[in-house]
C-alpha cells in the first residue's frame, strides 16, 4: 500500500505530515528538522539540493540558489539556477520531491499520494501549477486544500464538540489568508475566505532591508544593494533582526567585511529597535485587516461575534501583528495550535479523511468555499450600441464548493459561427478591472440573426478550487467544442512529459556530458586549508538542524563569515576558531 501524506508547500518553509492513529504528526526530514526551508540550490557537482544546505548557500551563491519560488507560481517566469533555467512549477517540484523522499525514508515505503495545501487566495493558474508540481515530483495530488482550512482542521480536531465562530488569520512568508468558519458537532464549515497572495514576512524583510541599506549608505558611505551577494546578505540579516525583534525590543545587525574604505575592510554594526521596525511595517499589517473585514462581511458576522481567533504562519509571531489583530477583535488570539505546523497537520487530517482513516462518522467533516467571483466577459447593448468588456458573474465568491452554475447568453452578431468565452475572476463590473483566467472558443454555432442563438455556459468549481467550463448551444443541444486558447501557463501533455523527465533527470543526475561542470574554486593560500574549511562548513551545516534557535543563528553567521572571508586572514581564523568551539559545544 502506498502512503498518503499531507504537505504544506510554503514560501519560506515546507512540511510533511501524516496521520498516526487518528493524530496528525510532522515527519522530520533527513536532518531531523520539522521544517524544511523551501530553498533549492545547485552545488558544484551540478546536483540539486533542497532545504537547509541550499539555504546555507543563499548568501554566498545567490546565482545558484532559489528561494520564495511560490510567489511566482502560476506565472510564466523563468528562474535561473546556475547555468540552467526552470519554471516556478519545476522548482516547487524539487521541493516536493525532497519531502516525498524524506517521508519515504521515514516510513521505509513508497509515498505516491499527497494532499497539498495552497493559499485560499491562490488563483486557478496558481492551483494548477501546484498540482502540476506534485505530478512532476511523482506525487499524485489527491487534493489541494486551502491553507487556512487546513489550519482550522488542526485546530478543530481538539474542539470537536464545541459550537464556535472561528477566524483563522494566516500570515506566512509570502501570502496572507483569512477564513471565517462555523464549527459545530465536528462539522467545519468555511463561510468566507479572503486574502492577499503576495503579502507576507518576506515583505517585512524587504522593508527592513531597505532601511538597513539606507543606513549603510548614510552612516558608512558604502553602497548596499549593488549586487546579488550584498542583497542576499542584507536580506538574511534583515530577517534575523526581524525575528529577534519579536522577542526583544532592540537588536544588533552585524555584517562583517561589508566593503572596503581606503583599502581597509569595513564591518557593519547597527542597532535597530522594535519601534522603528513597527513604523516600517505598520501599513502592511494594517492592510491585512481589509480582507479580514471583507471575509467577516461575507460571512455576515461582526468581529465581536467571533469566538476564537486562531493565528498561524510564522509572521503571526510579530508582536505588532498580534496587537493589531487583538485590537480589531477586541480580544487576544488563541494559542491553540503551533503556527508553523498547523497547516501541515491539517493536510494530514485531510489525507486521513481521503484514505478513510478518519471519517464523518467518526466525527469530522469539512466544507470549503471559492474565494473569488468567477464569470465571463460579455457585450451589453445600451442605446442601440454594443459595449464590450462587461463582466457577467456566474459563480459568486464564497459559494460552498463543489458548485456548478449555468448562465445563458446570446450571440451578438449576424450569422455568428463562433463565440469567444473569456473567463475572469473578480468583483468589478468591467473585466479590465478583474483578473483574466482563460479563454475558450465555442465553434459550430448554426447561422442565424444576431441574438437568435443561445449558449449555456456552465462553470463547475471543484473541491480543489479548480474551474471546469462547459458550453452547450441550445438550438442544437450539442455540447460546443471548447478550444482552449494558447494559454502559455497550461502545459500540453507533451510539455508535461518533457518537464517530468527533466525534473527526474536533474533530481538524480547520472552523468550528463552536455552539462558544463561549474568551475572549481581557485586553490587557497595554504594547501589543504580549503578542504578543512569546506569540512568545517559542512559539519556546521549538518548541525544547523538540531541546534537550538539561538545557536542556529550564530552558526549561520559564522558559516557566512567563514565563506566570505579570505583564507589566511585574521577574520577567517577567528571565525574558524569560534565555529570549531561552537560545534564542540553542540556535539
Ligand atoms: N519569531 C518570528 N518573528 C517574526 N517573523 C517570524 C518569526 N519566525 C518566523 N518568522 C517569519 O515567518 C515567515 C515564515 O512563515 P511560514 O513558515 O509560516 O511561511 P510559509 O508557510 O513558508 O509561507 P506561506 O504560507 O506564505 O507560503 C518568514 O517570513 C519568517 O521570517
Ligand atoms: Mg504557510
Amino acid at each position: 500500500m502506498s502512503r498518503m501524506v499531507g504537505i504544506d508547500l510554503g514560501t519560506t518553509n515546507s512540511l510533511v505530515a501524516w496521520l498516526n492513529q487518528a493524530r496528525p504528526e510532522i515527519i522530520p526530514n533527513r536532518n531531523g528538522q520539522r521544517l524544511t526551508p523551501s530553498v533549492v540550490g545547485l552545488d558544484r557537482a551540478g546536483h540539486i539540493h533542497v532545504g537547509e544546505t541550499a539555504r546555507a548557500q543563499l548568501t554566498t551563491h545567490p546565482e545558484s540558489t532559489v528561494s520564495e519560488a511560490k510567489r511566482l507560481m502560476g506565472t510564466s517566469a523563468r528562474i535561473p539556477l546556475g547555468s540552467r533555467e526552470y519554471s516556478p512549477t519545476e522548482i516547487s517540484a524539487f521541493i516536493l520531491r525532497q519531502l516525498k523522499e524524506d517521508a519515504e525514508r521515514f516510513f521505509g515505503e513508497r509515498v505516491n499520494e499527497a494532499v497539498v495545501t495552497v493559499p485560499a487566495y491562490f488563483t486557478d493558474a496558481q492551483r494548477q501549477a501546484t498540482r502540476d508540481a506534485g505530478e512532476l515530483a511523482g506525487l499524485k495530488v489527491e487534493r489541494l486544500l486551502n491553507e487556512p482550512t487546513a489550519a482550522a482542521l488542526a485546530y478543530g480536531i481538539d474542539h470537536l464538540d464545541a459550537e464556535k465562530h472561528v477566524v483563522v488569520y494566516d500570515l506566512g512568508g509570502g501570502t496572507f489568508d483569512v477564513s471565517v468558519l462555523e464549527m459545530f458537532a465536528g462539522v467545519l464549515d468555511v463561510k468566507a475566505s479572503s486574502g492577499n497572495a503576495r503579502l507576507g514576512g518576506a515583505d517585512f524583510d524587504r522593508l527592513l532591508m531597505q532601511e538597513l541599506a539606507a543606513r549603510i549608505e548614510r552612516e558608512y558611505g558604502l553602497r548596499a544593494l549593488d549586487d546579488a551577494h550584498a542583497t542576499a546578505r542584507l536580506k538574511a540579516a534583515a530577517e534575523l533582526a526581524k525575528i529577534a525583534l519579536s522577542s526583544v525590543s532592540s537588536t544588533n545587525v552585524s555584517l562583517p567585511f561589508w566593503g572596503m574604505v581606503g583599502g581597509q575592510p569595513v564591518s557593519i554594526a547597527m542597532e535597530i529597535n522594535r519601534d522603528r521596525f513597527e513604523g516600517l511595517i505598520d501599513g502592511l499589517v494594517r492592510s491585512t485587516l481589509e480582507p479580514v473585514t471583507a471575509a467577516l462581511r461575507d460571512a455576515n458576522l461582526a468581529p465581536a461575534a467571533v469566538t476564537d481567533v486562531v493565528l498561524v504562519g510564522g509572521s503571526s509571531r510579530v508582536p505588532l501583528v498580534q496587537r493589531k489583530v487583538a485590537e480589531f477583535f477586541g480580544r487576544p488570539a488563541r494559542h491553540g495550535v503551533n503556527p508553523d505546523e498547523a497547516i501541515a497537520l491539517g493536510a494530514a487530517i485531510q489525507a486521513g479523511l481521503k484514505a478513510g482513516q478518519v471519517s464523518a462518522a467518526r466525527g469530522i467533516m469539512i466544507s470549503d468555499v471559492s474565494p473569488f467571483t468567477l464569470g465571463v466577459e460579455i457585450s451589453k447593448r445600451a442605446f442601440d450600441e454594443l459595449q464590450n468588456g462587461h463582466f457577467s458573474p456566474i459563480i459568486p465568491r464564497n459559494s460552498t464548493v463543489p458548485v456548478s452554475r449555468t448562465e445563458v447568453y446570446s450571440t451578438t452578431g449576424h450569422a455568428q459561427a463562433e463565440v469567444e468565452i473569456r473567463v475572469f475572476q473578480g468583483d468589478a463590473p468591467l473585466t479590465r478591472d478583474n483578473v483574466f483566467l482563460d479563454a475558450y472558443s465555442v465553434q459550430g454555432i448554426p447561422p442565424g440573426p444576431a441574438g437568435s442563438e443561445k449558449i449555456a455556459i456552465t462553470f463547475t468549481y471543484d473541491v480543489n478550487g479548480i474551474l471546469h467550463v462547459k458550453t452547450k448551444v441550445l438550438s442544437t443541444g450539442k455540447e460546443a467544442k471548447l478550444v482552449v486558447d494558447k494559454n502559455k501557463l497550461r502545459l500540453s501533455p507533451e510539455e508535461r512529459e518533457r518537464a517530468r523527465e527533466r525534473v527526474e533527470r536533474d533530481w538524480s543526475p547520472v552523468v550528463h556530458p552536455a552539462e558544463p561542470t561549474p568551475p572549481t574554486p581557485p586553490p587557497t593560500a595554504s594547501a589543504g586549508s580549503g578542504d578543512d574549511r569546506e569540512r568545517l562548513i559542512s559539519a556546521a551545516v549538518a548541525h544547523l538542524a538540531a541546534a537550538p534557535e539561538a545557536q542556529r543563528a550564530m552558526l549561520r553567521q559564522l558559516i557566512e563569515v567563514l565563506q566570505l572571508s579570505a583564507p589566511g586572514t585574521t577574520e577567517a581564523a577567528r571565525a574558524d576558531a569560534a565555529l570549531t568551539d561552537l560545534l564542540f559545544e553542540l556535539a
